[in-house]
């Protein structure tokens, strides 16, 4: 049921800060974490694990490319993102020692299915984050910490995206806890910010009919580019994967520190282009770096669509348009950052006319390999 939305897609992107908060509720409380769903695995494996690997397809990929950075900086255990297709493939090191997390919203994804049945039989222990109770990939694992984003329909996953990234955050921290490579203090201070993120997602929504606006003018459109840094570049992939799945559009997301390797040759007069800017007052001299390229394809004619934090006046003299979202660190930036390009994907398909739900060529869940 639509529940008088015009498409499942429309409906389960405004239910994005319902699925982080659902999936965080009872999981964090009094400033610190606690996941009874990790229960199988003791603290003395958490303690001597040397690597963790991430695998999944799709948008669930992206997830993980999207939580890696958090749980690398948080946990200080070296994390790889693999495509669970690739994966299989070649000849991967794994021992005792490695962990490896698959990420599923089907749980039942063939690739990730196989990926993770060959992590097993090589000597790893295996952690599914999945959207579906006794799902294969969940039965199959060692252990299991579900998203709780309620079902989802529409082909283009929206919500379970977010959750998956919530879900990441809530491992990385239950395993900062246990290796203590971050101080009581320091988890009192992300598992605060965290909570605040359906808030910032309600408000981040309330742009969306601007962004239809923007949709609405650009529906003749051929080819869009996307770029970011830091956790900003795998909402870039993202945001140009909706576009390609549900709009039909050419798309690509770049890591703006690449452009000068080759991508700049792209933009021409009249280009769009959207940038993910990070905040200004983060202390990582990105924005500084952002702001720069947004001015070099600026020159070179580019249509500039920012993706910013609200009173962030540094890109307005070069951005047809920009979209605000919320103050918040860090880590908990892409929450926001992804919400305009969904609605964008949304409104861009839903103005050329397209099937928003049901795109062509695309089944909701890959059980083949
Ligand atoms: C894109 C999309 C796909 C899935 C991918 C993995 O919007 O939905 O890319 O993310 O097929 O599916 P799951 O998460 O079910 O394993």
């Amino acid at each position: 049921d639509k529940g008088g939305w015009s498409s499942f897609m429309a409906k389960e992107i405004a239910e994005d800060p319902q699925a982080v908060e659902d999936t965080i509720r009872g999981r964090i409380s009094n400033g610190t974490v606690r996941l009874p769903d990790l229960e199988a695995l003791s603290d003395e494996y958490f303690r001597d694990i040397d690597r963790i690997l991430l695998i999944a397809c799709g948008t669930a990929y992206y997830s993980g490319l999207t939580g890696a950075y958090a749980l690398e900086q948080w946990t200080r255990v070296p994390v790889t993102v693999e495509l669970a297709h690739e994966f299989r493939y070649r000849e991967p090191v794994i021992s005792d020692r490695t962990l490896v997390v698959s990420l599923s919203q089907s749980g039942e994804t063939m690739d990730t299915l196989l990926a993770v049945r060959f992590a097993r039989e090589s000597g790893a222990k295996t952690i599914s984050i999945c959207n579906t109770q006794g799902a294969t990939i969940p039965r199959e694992s060692d252990s299991v910490v579900y998203t709780y984003a309620g079902p989802e329909v529409a082909v283009a996953s929206t919500k379970a995206f977010v959750a998956q990234i919530a879900a990441i955050y809530l491992l990385g921290l239950h395993i900062a806890k246990v290796r203590q490579t971050l101080t009581d203090e320091e988890i009192r201070v992300e598992t605060t910010e965290f909570q605040t993120i359906p808030d910032k997602l309600r408000e981040t929504l309330t742009h969306h009919e601007s962004i239809k606006e923007l949709a609405g003018w650009m529906a003749d459109t051929r080819s869009v580019l996307f770029l970011g840094r830091h956790t900003g570049y795998p909402i870039a992939l993202e945001g140009a994967l909706k576009l390609k799945e549900i709009a039909y559009i050419h798309a690509e997301g770049f890591a703006a520190g690449e452009l000068k390797h080759g991508p700049i040759a792209l933009i021409e007069p009249g280009q769009p282009v959207f940038v993910m800017v990070p905040s200004p007052r983060h202390d990582n001299g990105l924005h500084a770096k952002i702001v720069s390229n947004i001015e070099e394809i600026r020159a070179r004619g580019a249509h500039v669509l920012s993706v910013a934090e609200g009173g962030d006046a540094s890109v307005l003299p070069y951005s047809e348009a920009v979209f605000a979202t919320p103050p918040t660190s860090v880590f908990f930036e892409p929450f926001l950052k992804v919400v305009p390009l969904q609605i964008f994907a949304l409104e861009l398909s839903t103005a050329k006319g397209l099937d928003v739900d049901q795109p062509r060529n695309l089944a909701k869940s890959v059980t083949v390999e």
